[in-house]
């Protein structure tokens, strides 16, 4: 068997030619748009028994595009707040969404997966197989999904048309190999779970560059029980519903939830707040981030697997100011909501200064008009406040430092 110096060794030569023979090239416009708009998804509450193909998403534009409110479209943000599964079922266009800042999503993976290696991608033996089906399924999802970003090549290659490279052919790819060309095509991070004779779910590998405040390397081999002890409520109150969910659920029910944190930099593998426990003293309150991790859950057909999707979104904090009694809702939360829960997201750190800010944001926000008094008794209503079914979703770019990362980088020079 190969060892992971080796596999490195590999995809990099593999890359590297690739690169050689295909120029890069940036996908500024998207030429012979067809006239298509992005087609309405079924109803949530609709029931099919097989998996519907993704629809076409003709008009994509890599630009100015960004992904679904997730504040709006899950329950993530919710009061009371307490722990449940909050997960609802997955319309198939929904498993990959790529915004305007790709590009820098790829990169940063990229140089993530350089410096840490095995402590973010890594797959038990039992779980390869489920790695191959991975690539395979995304090899076949992206072309369809979005043609004008991706398109086929013969039956197992796939063009990536942003980065300008071309995975010729990957279908004899396996384990980490497979996954090191998932990371050259989605923004997503992949958990991956295996059902074992003892009846339990084990988390058997995947490619986890973006996990903010652990490491795939901690987890690997252990059961979901293990994996989840530290999650306040979760062994009592979710585990048995969640493994039999993921035990159960079929390859056509895939199903979403996500969820939130609050962090204080762009570094989707450690948040500088969780590694010292400290706000840095630059870090104005507009300018931390409300973290939003989309989950996807999908079963594989072949190898019984079980994918576990995790598209890290940032916003930042200054962009809810247009998101009427979101900030008057995160302030509840963070008064009212269980205690422990709100400990285990160490709120602690951070506390004193969002709260205020969060006052201020709310204050703007009935200047303007947007909100009313009455409508503050209320904030678990703040759906009701979209106008003309519009969801706000300012979204600032990753692709630049903040005000006050800037603020840092003078103070360390
Ligand atoms: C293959 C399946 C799964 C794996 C491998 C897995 C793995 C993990 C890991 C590594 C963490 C971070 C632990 C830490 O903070 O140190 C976590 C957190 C968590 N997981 Fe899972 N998980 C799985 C399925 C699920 C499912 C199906 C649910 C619920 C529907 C769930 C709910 C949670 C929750 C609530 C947390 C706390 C952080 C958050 O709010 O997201 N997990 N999981």
């Amino acid at each position: 068997m190969l060892s992971w110096t080796d596999l490195a060794a590999t995809f990099s030569v593999l890359s590297v030619f690739v690169l050689l023979i295909h120029q890069r090239k940036r996908l500024i416009a998207l030429p012979n748009k067809p006239a298509y708009s992005e087609p309405e998804p079924v109803s949530r509450k609709e029931k099919p028994t097989t998996l519907a193909q993704p629809d076409p998403y003709y008009d994509f534009d890599l630009e100015t595009a960004h992904t679904r409110n997730h504040i709006y479209v899950n329950k993530t943000l919710r009061f009371p707040y307490f722990q449940t599964m909050a997960h609802q079922p997955m319309h198939i266009n929904d498993w990959i969404e790529i915004d305007k800042d790709y590009a820098w999503y790829i990169e940063h993976k990229t140089k993530v997966i350089q410096e840490k290696g095995k402590v973010v991608v890594d797959s038990l033996p039992e779980n390869d197989d489920a790695c191959a089906e991975l690539l395979e399924t995304l090899v076949d999802y992206l072309p369809k999904r979005f043609p004008t970003l991706f398109s086929p090549i013969r039956k197992t290659g796939i063009h990536n048309k942003i980065t300008g490279e071309e995975f010729v052919e990957t279908g004899h790819l396996t384990g980490v190999d497979a996954l090191l060309v998932v990371s050259r095509l989605v923004q997503d991070d992949f958990l991956m779970g295996k059902e074992r004779d003892d009846g339990h779910v084990y988390f058997s590998g995947g490619l986890v560059a973006f996990p903010g405040f652990y490491t795939l390397a901690q987890y690997i081999g252990q059961p979901l029980e293990q994996v989840h002890k530290k999650i306040p409520h979760f062994n009592e109150k979710i585990l048995m519903s969640v493994e039999r969910t993921l035990k159960r659920f079929k390859e056509h029910e895939p199903f979403e939830r996500t969820s939130w944190s609050m962090v204080d930099d762009r570094n989707l593998f450690l948040h500088s707040i969780i590694s010292s426990q400290r706000l840095q003293d630059s870090t104005h309150p507009k300018d931390m981030w409300l973290r939003m991790d989309h989950q996807t859950f999908r079963k594989l057909p072949r190898s019984n697997g079980i994918i576990f999707g995790v598209h890290v979104m940032l916003k930042r904090l200054e962009d809810l100011v247009e998101t009427p009694l979101v900030p008057a809702l995160l302030a509840k939360i963070h008064t009212d909501g269980d205690r422990a829960l709100m400990d285990y997201k160490e709120d602690h750190v951070y506390k004193e200064r969002l709260m205020p800010y969060l006052q201020e944001l709310t204050k703007r926000q009935l200047e303007k008009g947007l909100i009313s008094e009455e409508d503050l008794d209320k904030v678990a209503d703040f759906r009701s406040l979209v106008k003309d079914g519009v969801i706000p979703n300012p979204q600032t770019t990753l692709s630049r430092p903040t005000e006050s990362e800037k603020d840092e980088m003078v103070s360390m020079v």
